[in-house]
């Protein structure tokens, strides 16, 4: 690995020369779906979320002993770690509450130490609001959460055999054919304490996000490193919430990531145009502007002079957005009617659009990736049980 070890070396204008290529109608095809796994009473995936986890109550730790022994069970070449904190909050008597927030890492073999592998994290929150008793959250996040956790494992086998290629081809030659932007990895954030106890102010909400971002702000690396610190090495943040009611509309909201917006959006449309897509498949896909309103993402076309709502909704970003991460923001507007009312539970989901955006985050990882010539109709698959391990 000495060859990979001195492209590590290269000057980062090499590695941003690459342009972005986008992933083939035959890749987008082999995408799985999530089917039984995302069955609200059975399904191995989403139905284990689906249960009030307040920070500090036996439902959190539950569901996130699930979460972790998804990536354990089913994705071991996965790092998971927990960046962890505790916090009063205005219902806790002065009592700390603690907060755990879980980090699932995938990065090319050959990265050996921090600061030299940049990501791209993708976020959803997994503990629930307090009120009204029983608040399941299924929009507010089980279901961005179970869309990660497909994602991670529908491109797990393609990011193995792509770095696999690329350490055979660095061992056997010149690295001449090596692409030279690879130092790409993946992080999903599953962040705890999202939501406020009593009302939303700066200091009740967002208890996980703050903390990590305070934390990795705070982790230095050595001073020859690629990234400074852990927050520094992530190249996007793509935070799903909200996510699961049928027909959403989510707005582009901030220019510096219209960019990558607009990619997701062309998945969308080629997805769409595939058939692909379950939900409200637009009328004409060849006239996008005449069935513009029916797409998730809709404002794909957003001029420099329409309105950006960035920065109007608070959400996990802040604190990462604040320190001068780059962030996609995928939340519907307006908010879904369920939104923090008791009937956000599972079977106010829309399955169909559960499914479509579980493809279209998978998708845009993919892409994001650089996964195309990886992809094949045997990635992903149903989760393993227990004993078949
Ligand atoms: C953080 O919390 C998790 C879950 O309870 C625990 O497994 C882990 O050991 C903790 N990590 C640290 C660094 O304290
Ligand atoms: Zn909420």
């Amino acid at each position: 690995m000495r060859l990979l070890n001195g492209l590590l070396l290269l000057p980062t204008v090499l590695r941003t020369a690459i342009a972005y290529s986008t992933l083939s109608d035959d890749s987008l095809r082999t995408i799985p779906s999530a089917g039984a796994d995302f069955d609200i009473k059975t399904g191995a995936i989403l139905a284990p979320i689906l249960q009030p986890r307040v920070p500090g109550t036996p439902g959190s730790t539950a569901v996130l002993e699930h979460l972790a022994d998804f990536f354990r069970n089913n994705l071991p070449k996965w790092k998971v770690s927990f960046q962890n904190s505790t916090s009063t909050t205005p219902l806790s008597n002065g009592r700390e509450v603690p907060f755990h927030n879980l980090i699932a890492t995938r990065d090319p073999p050959w990265i050996d130490r921090e600061g030299e592998v940049g990501r791209l994290a993708l976020v959803a929150h997994y503990d629930s609001l307090i009120h009204p008793t029983g608040f399941i959250g299924a929009i507010d996040s089980a279901a961005p959460c179970a869309m990660l956790l497909h994602a991670a494992r529908s491109i797990d086998d393609a990011l193995t055999r792509k770095w696999e290629a690329m350490q055979a081809e660095a061992e056997s030659s010149d690295f001449s054919g090596l692409e030279m932007d690879e130092h790409k990895g993946v992080q999903i954030l599953l962040l705890d304490g999202e939501e406020a106890f009593q009302s939303w102010t700066d200091t009740d909400s967002l208890y996980g996000a703050r903390a990590m971002a305070e934390e990795w702000e705070q982790t230095v690396y050595a001073a020859s490193s690629t990234y400074s610190t852990p927050l520094a090495s992530i190249d996007l943040f793509v935070l799903l919430d909200l996510l699961g009611s049928p027909n959403p509309t989510v707005p582009s909201y901030f220019k510096t990531t219209h960019w990558a917006y607009q990619h997701m959006a062309d998945l969308e449309f080629s997805l769409r145009r595939l058939g692909l897509f379950k939900s409200a498949p637009a009328k004409d896909p060849d006239r996008p502007s005449a069935v513009d309103d029916q797409f998730f993402l809709h404002e794909a076309g957003k001029a420099d002079t329409d309105q950006w709502l960035g920065g109007y909704i608070g959400d996990d970003h802040l604190p990462f957005m604040a320190r001068g991460v780059e962030v996609l923001h995928l939340i519907p507007a307006p908010f879904p009617r369920v939104w923090h009312k008791i009937d956000d539970d599972g079977e106010h989901l829309d399955m169909n659009t559960v499914e479509d955006w579980a493809l279209l985050t998978t998708a845009f990882a993919a892409e994001w990736l650089e996964l195309e010539g990886f992809m094949t109709a045997d990635g992903g698959g149903k989760v393993r049980e227990r004993d078949e391990l």
